[in-house]
Order: C-alpha cells, then sequence, then structure tokens
C-alpha cells in the first residue's frame, strides 16, 4: 500500500540464499531481490546480474529489468508496460492513458518555475536552520539529518505545522520498517494513521472556507480535475505519494550525496570554492547515478513481450532497476567513473517517459540547499571511521545508517 517508495520491489516470496540461487524447488527462478548477496552489496549484486542475466526471473515470479536500454525502453512504452500495478488508488502513479494524463496535468501545476523560485528561500532557511543545530565539530548520521531536513522541508512547502514534525518522523520509521515486514495488516495500519493525518488537515482547511491558510493543501482541496474537485481519497492519495515515500527517498538521497562527498575531498573542495545552482545540480545527479537509492518500480504487462531475449507473459509484473541501469557499462562506461556532463543525458535517477519524476524541481532544490548549508558550516566532511555505514535493506537502496564526521 506504499506508494512511490524508493523502490517498490517487494517480493512476497523471497525466500533463497543468494541472489543468484533461486528457493529450493523454484527452478524458473534466475534470482532473489532480497538474498544474502543484495543486502551486502546492492549494486556488486545488480551490476553482476546485469552482466549475466539482464532479464532475470524473481522467486515470486516477477521479472525485474538490468539494462538501461531494456528499462527505458519499458519505460517509454506504457501501452506494453501498464501502471496499474496496485489495487490501490495511486494518483497519478498508479494511473494508464488518457486519465494519467488528466492528473499528471494537475500534478505538474505543482511544479513550475515560478513555485520553486518562490519556495526555494524558505526551503534554504529550513536547511540552514537545521544545520545550524548540529554540533561543529561533532559527529552525524547524514541519513537522519536528512529525513529531518525531507520532513521540515515538506512541512514548510505544504502549509502543515511544525509540530507535525516529530509524528511524522515516527511515522516514517514505522512505514519502513512495516514495508520491510511484508505484513500486509501492519501496512495498511501504518498507512491508515496517515491517512488519518493528511484528512484531518484537509477537513480543517474545508471548515475554514474562505478562511483557510493560504497553502498548497488548501489549493489542493480546491483544485479541480476533469471539470470537478478532487475526492478526498484522491486528496489524500497525491498527498501521501508527495510525503509518504518522497520523505523516506529525500533521506536516502541525503545519506549517499553527503556520503560521497565524505569520500571523495577532492570534490568537496571544488564544491566549497563555489559553483553555480547548475553545476551543482548535475554533481548531485551524477552522485545518485553512481549509487541510486530509488531502486525500482513495477509495471505489469498488457501484452506478451519479448525482451532481452526472454519472453513475458501479459499479466506479468515487471521491475524496472533504476539503480542497475544507471551503472550499465554500454552506456556508462566504468558506472564509478564521475562525469556529470557527459553522463547526464543518459540519467535515470528520476524515471523516463510519462511517469517521470514531477518531484524532480523540488527534490534537486531540497538537495542542494541542505547540501550548501552543511558545506558552508563546516571545513571538512570525512567519514566516520569509528562507527560503519549499513547498507539499505532491499527493497531500499542507499544508505540505513550513513555515520560522518563534520569538521
Ligand atoms: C528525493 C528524490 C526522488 C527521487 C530519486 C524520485 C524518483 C522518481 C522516479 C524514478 C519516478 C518514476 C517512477 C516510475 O516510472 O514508476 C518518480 C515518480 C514520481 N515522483 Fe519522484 N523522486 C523523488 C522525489 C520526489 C518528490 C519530492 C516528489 C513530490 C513532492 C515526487 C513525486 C513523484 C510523483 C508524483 C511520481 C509519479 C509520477 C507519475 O506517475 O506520473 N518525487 N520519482
Amino acid at each position: 500500500m506504499t506508494e512511490h517508495t524508493p523502490s517498490d520491489e517487494i517480493d512476497p516470496d523471497a525466500s533463497a540464499d543468494t541472489a543468484r540461487t533461486p528457493a529450493a524447488g523454484d527452478v524458473t527462478a534466475d534470482w532473489n531481490p532480497r538474498g544474502p548477496s543484495v543486502r551486502r552489496d546492492p549494486l556488486a549484486a545488480y551490476d553482476g546480474m546485469r552482466s549475466y542475466c539482464p532479464v532475470a526471473r524473481g522467486v515470486s515470479g516477477a521479472w525485474t529489468l538490468f539494462a538501461h536500454a531494456d528499462v527505458t525502453g519499458a519505460a517509454r512504452d506504457s501501452q506494453t508496460y501498464s501502471n496499474a500495478v496496485s489495487r490501490y488508488l495511486q494518483v497519478p502513479n498508479g494511473l494508464d492513458g488518457p486519465t494519467h494524463t488528466s492528473y499528471r496535468a494537475l500534478v505538474d501545476r505543482y511544479f513550475t518555475r515560478e513555485r520553486m523560485t518562490a519556495v526555494e528561500p524558505v526551503v534554504q532557511r529550513v536547511a540552514r536552520e537545521l544545520v545550524a543545530e548540529l554540533d561543529v565539530p561533532g559527529r552525524i548520521d547524514a541519513v537522519a539529518v536528512g529525513s529531518r531536513f525531507a520532513v521540515r522541508a515538506q512541512c514548510a512547502w505544504l502549509g502543515w505545522p511544525a509540530d507535525l514534525e516529530d509524528e511524522l518522523l515516527r511515522w516514517m520509521a514505522d512505514n519502513h520498517a512495516a514495508t520491510r515486514s511484508r505484513d500486509r495488516a501492519r501496512t495498511a495500519q501504518v498507512a491508515e494513521r496517515f491517512d488519518a493525518i493528511i484528512r484531518s488537515l484537509t477537513a480543517a482547511r474545508r471548515v475554514a472556507g474562505e478562511h483557510a491558510p493560504d497553502d498548497v493543501t488548501t489549493e489542493l482541496v480546491r483544485d479541480r480535475v476533469e471539470g470537478r474537485e478532487l475526492t478526498d481519497e484522491e486528496i489524500v492519495s497525491i498527498l501521501r505519494n508527495w510525503t509518504g515515500g518522497d520523505l523516506g527517498s529525500m533521506a536516502l538521497c541525503t545519506g549517499v550525496v553527503l556520503t560521497y562527498l565524505a569520500d571523495h575531498p577532492d570534490l568537496q573542495d571544488r564544491l566549497r570554492a563555489g559553483v553555480s545552482d547548475r553545476e551543482l545540480d548535475a554533481v548531485l545527479d551524477e552522485i545518485l547515478r553512481i549509487d541510486d537509492p530509488f531502486v525500482a518500480n513495477r509495471r505489469v504487462t498488457t501484452e506478451p513481450v519479448r525482451v532481452g531475449g526472454r519472453q513475458l507473459a501479459a499479466g506479468d509484473t515487471v521491475f524496472l532497476n533504476w539503480t542497475s541501469a544507471n551503472r550499465d557499462p554500454k552506456v556508462f562506461g566504468d558506472p564509478d567513473a564521475f562525469d556529470p556532463v557527459g553522463n547526464a543525458p543518459y540519467n535515470l535517477v528520476w524515471g523516463a517517459g510519462k511517469h517521470v519524476c514531477p518531484g524532480r524541481p523540488l527534490a534537486t532544490l531540497e538537495l542542494r540547499a541542505l547540501t550548501r548549508a552543511v558545506l558552508d558550516a563546516t571545513a571538512v566532511v570525512e567519514p566516520d571511521p569509528g562507527r560503519p555505514r549499513q547498507r539499505g535493506l532491499p527493497p531500499v537502496g542507499g544508505f540505513s545508517a550513513a555515520p560522518l564526521r563534520l569538521g
């Protein structure tokens, strides 16, 4: 029931031992998306699958596409690869065709250049204030910093009260744990809690009528699609998508970006010397390409299709593995070589095709603001040798804990 999670690569039947060893008795499976090798070193596991078995069947029967060409092809072919993968309403990501186009037009209006210019100073203030609360010199977990920042920035953007911060942080942690547990009742309960928070905010705006605060949430309550107001269910779905999944994605992106800078002092020095927003955005995209924490999204085939030499039937579930596609040597050569300008045209961090991320301008400006705030407040960001990093467990990518030292 989670939406727009960093990866919805949930494979309820996964139980096998290694990434390439299928579950006992399951002779048709090529890999286990949640096996130990993925848990130990996800990038190496995906790199291996891409080179040995680029279209692979998981132990639940779902396919995963690992190659850049196949992932891009599927993302661009929304006739064959449908987004109607869930029995829950998911606006706009679970919609196809003209219905998707209508709702997507509504969503896109919230991320225009004018709106982003207006929200930028707010996000910058949130970033500066948060970084001012950190000890310098001192130690941080970059993912925890990213979580708190994401919640504060989203609350400021949506017009939500600051006292929701701790409740939303608790919710993020519970949502994460519930998704990983694959316990449907638990996931549904956590989702219900989030819906209740959102419904209280939208209900307050309806009651306030013309006295409702002038913010994005009020606009959404009053917005129209196909000539009518949005239903509560649709508003909840849209807001759940913008917050439920994206807060977690922002936290993971922060972990990956700050860790990369800690590991690459030369790059850090270059950024400290001064770069334009445009250059910094390209750097952030390239760091996220190398270690994309937003692992995969799901599709379902509408007809039989042949891809990478394998035959998929109509109705098969297919995961587009962005993390793997973003490291395909056929496109990027050495996947770890840092080339923000050269690799930009092929970067899939924000997806491709009709469902490409509409929130990219906001996510980018948030990441840029936080990165600048951290660099401005410190002389150095370094790895913390005393505390080990922890990789995010599938279906999530990036790090679950990214300890760093600020000096
Ligand atoms: C923080 C880093 C983020 C990453 C890496 C990311 C990545 C992506 C990707 C890869 C997709 C394509 C999904 C698919 O093809 O099935 C997507 C879709 C989407 N993203 Fe993001 N996203 C991020 C943040 C955000 C934010 C902050 C928002 C909104 C506030 C947002 C809203 C959406 C929506 C609504 C969709 C679905 C679009 C559609 O189906 O037409 N994302 N995102």
